[in-house]
């Protein structure tokens, strides 16, 4: 019994240095990871290009992944090169500059009718009459009908602009469709502009 008061420090100066230590893990810097028990287990010794804690030495900007040399276009992605503006200007220019690399081929007009059907009906309605089910519905105003004065000699070139941008109302389809699937819908869009 004689070393019970002797026992009992030591386990109170455990508990602190115990709790201290849980403290000093705490930063006021909220992106601070504090303090880290062998590092080299979280931060990679090679350099890795998604990960990077301190500026690489050995490249030009200290990043660890190099940016590609401006105008790099990856493989297979040339036809999203589009050098149009999203402006009134180029919208028209677009109309007479702006022409597709497809023919009107019995599958690209059907391939057209399949995205057409899936991404556009819903609005400009199956035969592009402006009767899709949310116009109908009036949950959304009606455009114009592609055969309509306004829309019956439009050129490809506009509809690839409006696809690609948008239009007042109508939003971007660029990330629906590719730039491939935006001219095949545009071969049977020109189908309906002639109904
Ligand atoms: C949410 C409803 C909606 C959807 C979905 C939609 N559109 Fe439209 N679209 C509109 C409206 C509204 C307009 C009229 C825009 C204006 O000129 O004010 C329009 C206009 C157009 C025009 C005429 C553009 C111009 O330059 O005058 C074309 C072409 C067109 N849409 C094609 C498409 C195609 C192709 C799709 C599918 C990829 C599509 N739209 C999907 C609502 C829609």
């Amino acid at each position: 019994m004689k070393n019970f008061p002797f026992a009992l420090n030591l386990t109170a100066v455990s508990i602190l240095a115990i709790s201290m230590l849980g403290f000093s893990g705490c930063s006021k810097d909220p992106n601070s990871t504090g303090i880290e028990y062998a590092p080299n287990m979280y931060h990679s010794v090679a350099y890795e290009s998604l990960t990077q804690r301190d500026p690489n030495p050995h490249t030009r900007d200290g990043k660890n992944m190099i940016e590609p040399v401006k105008g790099t276009i990856a493989r297979g992605q040339l036809d999203y090169i589009y050098p149009y503006a999203n402006t009134p200007e180029d919208y028209e220019r677009a109309g007479l500059e702006v022409f597709s690399p497809l023919d009107s081929t019995e599958e690209n007009i059907a391939e057209g009718k399949r995205l057409f059907l899936q991404y556009c009906a819903v609005c400009h309605g199956e035969n592009g009459m402006a009767d899709g089910p949310i116009v109908v519905a009036e949950k959304f105003p009606a455009p114009p009908a592609y055969n309509s004065e306004r829309l019956k000699n439009l050129p490809e070139g506009k509809m690839f602009h409006s696809i690609t941008y948008g239009k007042n109302l109508m939003g971007s389809y660029a990330s629906q469709v590719n730039p491939s699937e935006r001219w095949k819908i545009i071969r049977f869009v020109q189908t309906l502009q002639k109904q």
